[in-house]
């Protein structure tokens, strides 16, 4: 940040690292929902992940990091294949845009550490990116969640921090790993979908015709009605 202007890292260090001959595959946006709100911009929810690799025979896993179709099962109707998967069964690429909680005040990883990442982002770099055994280093390395991500799938890892209370918070998160009992969010957990959860209080605040109502409203009724009123009548039941 440059008083309140942005600079995008990732495309000042892509030339770099393209001059000095890596090979880039991806461009990996990390999207996530919490964090400052911002004022005078829209708030910033996302982190790019670049993937440069030194030659063009390199490591890439896809089916230890695949996920659930949106539609599993779909099998061709006509055609030689009739009666096939046309999908694979053991699930999709994730592609170039991945949703992960980050890590705030009531995630479960949370530490000291102001920008931590979560351990699932990790696992799924390591688990497509290196084999078993590989080293896996990170020089910025906060409170060790790489290299829990690296032990946790038969990796080693190595890395530096210059600032010594991470380093003690790693130590002791990478002996709990080694030890079985760090808890972390699984990597297949579905993402919070408050719908879903029926917990959606408000309506889009465009619909809400008396938005004082609505206000009132979702500070009178309690939390049981709220789910089902929004649940039986989504996007006016508070506007009326
Ligand atoms: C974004 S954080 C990394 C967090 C880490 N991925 C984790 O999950 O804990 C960047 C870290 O790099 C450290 N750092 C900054 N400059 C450094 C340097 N020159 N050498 C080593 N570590 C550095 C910071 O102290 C900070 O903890």
């Amino acid at each position: 940040m440059d008083k309140g202007a942005i600079v995008p890292l990732d495309t000042i260090l892509y030339p770099i690292f393209r001059d000095l001959g890596l090979r880039m595959r991806n461009r990996i946006i990390w999207h996530f929902e919490h964090g400052l709100h911002c004022k005078n911009r829209f708030s910033g929810r996302y982190e790019t992940i670049l993937w440069f690799t030194k030659a063009d025979d390199y490591v890439f896993n896809l089916d230890p990091v695949r996920v659930p179709q949106k539609y599993p099962g779909k099998k061709y109707f006509k055609g030689p294949k009739t009666g096939e998967y046309s999908c694979n069964p053991l699930g999709k690429n994730p592609g170039d845009l991945w949703i992960i909680p980050n890590v705030k005040s009531n995630h479960i990883e949370k530490t000291i550490h102001p920008c931590q990442f979560p351990v699932e982002l990790i696992e799924r770099l390591v688990l497509s990116l290196t084999r078993e055994d590989d080293w896996v280093c990170d020089p910025f390395l906060g409170v060790g969640s790489t290299i829990i991500a690296a032990i946790r799938h038969g990796r080693k890892g190595v890395g530096a921090e210059i600032v010594p209370t991470y380093l003690d918070v790693a130590r002791d998160r990478i002996e709990k790993e080694l030890q079985g009992i760090l808890k972390t969010r699984p990597m297949d957990r579905p993402v919070y979908d408050p719908i879903q959860a029926e917990n959606g209080l408000a309506v889009a605040p465009w619909k809400a015709q008396k938005p004082s109502l609505q206000i009132k409203l979702l500070d009178s009724v309690p939390m049981n009605i709220k789910r089902r009123t929004y649940r039986e009548n989504t996007g006016s039941v508070f506007a009326s």
